[in-house]
């Protein structure tokens, strides 16, 4: 395994065992990883071995979900967003963001993390409170190729003071397992769990993954309330995910499915 070193502005060419290679770009300071990539997806060398990757110390405008803001500070977690190139068109890879979660889960057990649980479509929560978000942002055409920036912010040791300003319950590795966690390693981890993991959705889609995510599930068979884009809500009890990594509830007017989307959800007591 590799090990990849923070806190320059600078660009490093990695290869892992498996020779895929990652031009990691990076800052101590950007607006927004995801940004980054969006804006400068062109210009960059893609080929099938060559994966960029954009890791931040700070960003200055992280984004999340449902135009949320992912707020971190100096050494609180780790930020970083990769770009992955598909043949395949927009409309095949609905099931992409709930697949990266599946790889962070698998990471996390490998360091022996296992309580660690999905909220779909791809938040990763302990005891309830947000460990880590997920931003999935595709470019491309309906059929084909697409582009996908897949951004991930994991909370390693924030300060009650950032805390304080975000507006959900939160946690980080620090207080799940009371130890200081090393993000270099972390992110070397991650990569390589996230290219095995891509190149298995790339031959099989979501289909593939889809047992094992509904079995990190947190609100598997759960009550809960979906509010939708236009501001409705449904409540209904989660009956799994669909193949397209749609969401399936049981509610009072029989099965329905949602798709990934500005979707939220939350537990009804
Ligand atoms: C969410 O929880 O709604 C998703 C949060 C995603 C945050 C990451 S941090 C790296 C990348 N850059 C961004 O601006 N957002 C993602």
């Amino acid at each position: 395994m590799f090990i990849v070193l923070l806190n320059k502005d600078k660009i490093l060419r990695l290869t892992s065992d498996s020779s895929l290679t990652f031009d990691l770009h990076i800052f101590n300071k950007i607006d927004s990883t995801n940004n980054f990539l969006l804006n400068n997806f062109q210009s960059l060398q893609l080929d099938n071995n060559s994966i960029p990757v954009v890791a931040a110390e700070i960003q200055t405008k992280g984004r999340g979900r449902i135009g949320r803001s992912w707020h971190s500070e100096l050494g609180s977690g780790l930020t970083f967003s990769l770009l992955w190139f598909f043949k395949k068109g927009t409309a095949e890879l609905a099931g992409l963001s709930l697949t990266i979660g599946v790889a962070i889960i698998r990471v996390l057990r490998s360091f022996f993390i296992n309580q660690v649980q999905l909220k779909w479509p791809n938040d990763l929560l302990h005891n309830n409170c947000k460990l880590c978000g997920i931003l999935v942002e595709l470019r491309g055409k309906a059929n084909g190729p697409t582009h996908a920036v897949i951004g991930i912010g994991v909370n390693f040791n924030l300060s009650s003071s950032l805390k304080s300003i975000i507006q959900q319950d939160v946690t980080d590795l620090y207080q799940i397992t009371g130890k200081h966690h090393d993000r270099n390693v972390f992110l070397s981890a991650l990569l390589l769990e996230l290219c095995n993991i891509l190149s298995d959705f790339q031959a099989h889609g979501f289909a593939y993954f889809r047992d094992e995510w509904i079995s990190y599930h947190a609100y598997q068979d759960k009550i809960v309330k979906l509010t939708l884009p236009n501001n409705t809500s449904v409540i209904g009890r989660v009956d799994g995910i669909n193949a397209d990594g749609s969401l399936c509830l049981l509610t009072s007017t029989g099965y329905h499915s949602f798709s990934v989307g500005d979707i939220s959800m939350r537990l009804i007591d």
